[in-house]
């Protein structure tokens, strides 16, 4: 079903709580299904949902996962990774991790309005930019990080044990 945003549909942005964990669970599994070395990655690390949905909970625990709920519904969720400074006491770095938009929801400006969010708060930490990691293939992430200034500032190279790739992944917003 092509799901269709009008302007009556009550869209929210927000911090995820301890209930949306199980959903958010459910759309990390698909977000890893559709990232093949990521899936291979995870079978191979044995990760299960308990520990998925156990660093779900640390994260939002410290407001590092933003979702996007419609009508009461979750459409999708992006997180932030914080690197700390030596005494923990603030974020040295941050990363955006995990941005994740239900199928029947994209192309709605969900994705776009969740990485926004996510980078004022970044910024609310004094930080002077943000870095990110992305498949070259996925045009349509591409897509959105270059529509919200983010720009190629580092290749990431890869040697698979498979096909050999090289990759322009590193992107950064300052
Ligand atoms: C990538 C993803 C989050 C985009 O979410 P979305 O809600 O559909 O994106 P938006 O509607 O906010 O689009 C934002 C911009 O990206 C562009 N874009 C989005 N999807 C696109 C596509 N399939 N092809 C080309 N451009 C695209 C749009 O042009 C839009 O720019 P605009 O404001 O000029 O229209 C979504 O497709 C998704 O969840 N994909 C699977 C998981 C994934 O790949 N995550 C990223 C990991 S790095």
């Amino acid at each position: 079903m092509l799901f269709t945003l009008g302007a009556a549909l009550d869209l929210e942005i927000r911090l995820a709580r301890a209930g949306d964990v199980e959903q958010l669970v459910l759309f990390w599994q698909d977000l890893v299904a559709q990232t093949p070395h990521l899936a291979s990655r995870i079978r191979r690390n044995r990760v299960n949902r308990a520990a998925v949905a156990n660093h779900l909970i640390s994260l939002l625990d410290h407001e590092q996962v933003v979702v996007c709920s419609v009508e009461g519904h979750l459409a999708g969720y992006v997180s932030i990774v914080a690197h700390l400074t030596p005494l923990e006491e603030k974020w040295a770095a941050a990363t955006i991790s995990d941005l994740y938009v239900q199928p029947i929801y994209r192309g709605n400006g969900i994705g776009k309005a969740l990485v926004e969010d996510a980078v004022s708060r970044i910024r609310a930490r004094g930080l002077d930019g943000v870095t990110l990691q992305v498949d070259p293939q996925n045009a349509a992430a591409l897509a959105l990080y270059r529509r919200l200034g983010f720009e190629c500032a580092a290749w990431s190279m890869a040697l698979r044990f498979g096909p050999l790739r090289c990759e322009r992944a590193g992107v950064q917003a300052l």
